[in-house]
């Protein structure tokens, strides 16, 4: 097969955005516009990518620094033809170029396989739309073959009326593209160098016009205003929700769950409403997910239960744990089978071995739990002094009684018992019970103080 080059038009100002950032650059589902499109063009395994840019500076390069996309300025902004013209000079003539645009993210791999069955004619992505308004309009001959795309500002009405439009994606040989880029003239509506009119030179040509048309309608529809954007992640947050029903995970309310990144389900998944996946999640078998927790690029294993409002970021959980409600846990958290962790814990950069509870209103940062270990309500770890993190150790089967400060580095020894109120600024021996409290005193006769009489 012949290879593939990709250039994708990222060139235009998105006006109609009313913002200071590149419209490709905007996010859909978690990934901006430009990425998506990106990579849908590497599971294509196209040999070159070609991004070109224009409005907001180095925006665009910037934001696809460590990609292999190579970016190439288009400035001024001449026209979609311009705009590819840009990017040959970058690909080989023996290759296919394919024309994206970067702000049309939902483009799918499918669709485009079936335009790269085509080889060495020009293949147009084409779409019926009930209302083709705004759209280049495909012009036909009496046989049905393609002749021309015409714009609507350059239509008669007669044309305006055909609902077959362009989605603009077209593949045609390099080689081809090139040839007919050089001999574009602007002399149209809106003076500008149209991509479109290479189909009236390869019909001159002799060279075939196929078009294919979208696996859903979805995949062609453009960026251009945030009303576009919201319409389009709804559909794509749509598309996702189906998805997770059919392979059977209960959703309370498919139209209230947001997915920016990939979430992955086992059997028997139950997500109640507003919550959100962000990066790549995976939920084993039996988890449940209660309303408006937020949980990104995490693994959670079998039988978790995860309570509402919780927060749980790049963290490990095994199974049978109980998460939350108001649980916050941050990234480098590692909690082993059967841990619980309750309201308005919140859980930083430490491992909690099997079976340990955290219920109540702590802090527990810079940690290593054994296992079976109670840590009272309101137990804190003091693991910074100002300048530097120190780590808190406590052994199997201790016990922390409530409102004790840890003040690491410090460990607390197997077994255990930290009496409640304490300070602990020593390691403490196994199996003792340890404590810092002063004596408590009865001062008896002691009279409250008596608000004064108000002078009348
Ligand atoms: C274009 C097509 C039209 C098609 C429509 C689909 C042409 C002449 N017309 O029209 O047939 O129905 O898309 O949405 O091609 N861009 C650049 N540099 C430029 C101009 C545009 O990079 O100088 C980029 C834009 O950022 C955008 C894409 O090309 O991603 C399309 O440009 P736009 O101005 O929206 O073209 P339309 O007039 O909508
Ligand atoms: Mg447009």
């Amino acid at each position: 097969m012949t290879e593939l080059s990709v250039v994708i038009l990222a060139a235009g100002r998105g006006t109609r955005m009313h913002s200071d950032k590149p419209k490709v650059l905007h996010e859909l589902a978690g990934m901006s516009l430009v990425q998506r499109v990106l990579e849908c063009a590497h599971k294509l395994n196209a040999e070159k990518v070609c991004v070109v840019y224009g409005h907001g500076g180095d925006a665009v390069p910037v934001a696809l620094e460590g990609s292999d996309a190579h970016c190439v300025l288009q400035e001024p902004q001449l026209g979609t033809g311009h705009a590819v013209q840009q990017a040959m000079p970058h690909v080989e003539d023996e290759t296919n170029t394919l024309v994206l645009y970067g702000d049309v993210p939902l483009i799918q791999p499918s669709t485009l396989h079936q335009m790269l069955k085509f080889d060495g004619g020009l293949t147009l992505l084409t779409v019926h739309l009930d209302d083709p308004a705004g759209y280049g309009r495909i012009v036909r001959n009496h046989e049905g073959d393609v002749v021309a795309i015409v714009e609507e500002k350059d239509a008669t009405p007669e044309q305006r009326e055909i609902r077959e439009v362009n989605t603009g994606i077209l593949l045609a040989p390099t080689r081809l593209i090139k040839s007919w880029l050089g001999q574009l003239k602007n002399s149209n509506a809106q003076g500008e160098y149209y991509l479109t009119d290479v189909v009236g030179m390869a019909v001159n040509d002799g060279i075939a016009v196929q078009t294919v048309q979208p696996g859903n309608t979805w995949e062609i529809l453009g960026v251009n205003n945030k009303v576009q954007l919201a319409m389009l992640e709804r559909t794509w947050q749509k598309i996702e929700a189906e998805q997770l029903l059919k392979q059977g995970v209960t959703l309370a309310d498919p139209a209230r769950l947001d997915i920016r990144g990939k979430l992955e389900c086992g059997r028997d998944v139950e997500i109640d409403v507003g919550c959100i996946f962000e990066g790549k999640v995976t939920l084993g078998n039996r988890v449940s997910i209660g309303a408006n927790c937020i949980i990104r690029n995490t693994v959670i294993a079998d039988g978790t239960q995860v309570a509402a409002f919780s927060h749980i970021d790049s963290s490990v959980i095994e199974s049978e744990c109980r998460i939350g409600p108001y649980a916050r846990l941050r990234p480098g958290t590692m909690l082993h089978d059967e841990v619980h962790i309750g309201n308005f814990v919140e859980v930083k950069n430490s491992e909690i071995n099997v079976a340990s509870k955290a219920n109540h209103l702590s802090y527990i940062g810079d940690a290593s739990i054994g296992s079976r270990v109670n840590v009272g309500a309101g137990t804190i770890t003091c693991n910074y002094d100002g300048a530097n993190k120190h780590r808190t150790i406590i052994e199997d089967d201790a016990f922390i009684g409530s409102d004790t400060q840890l003040v690491a580095p410090v460990t607390v020894a197997k077994g255990s018992t930290i009496g409640a109120g304490s300070t602990i600024t020593r390691n403490t021996p196994e199996g003792e019970l340890t404590l810092s409290r002063s004596k408590q005193t009865t001062i008896s006769g002691w009279q409250r103080p008596l608000k004064k009489a108000k002078k009348q």
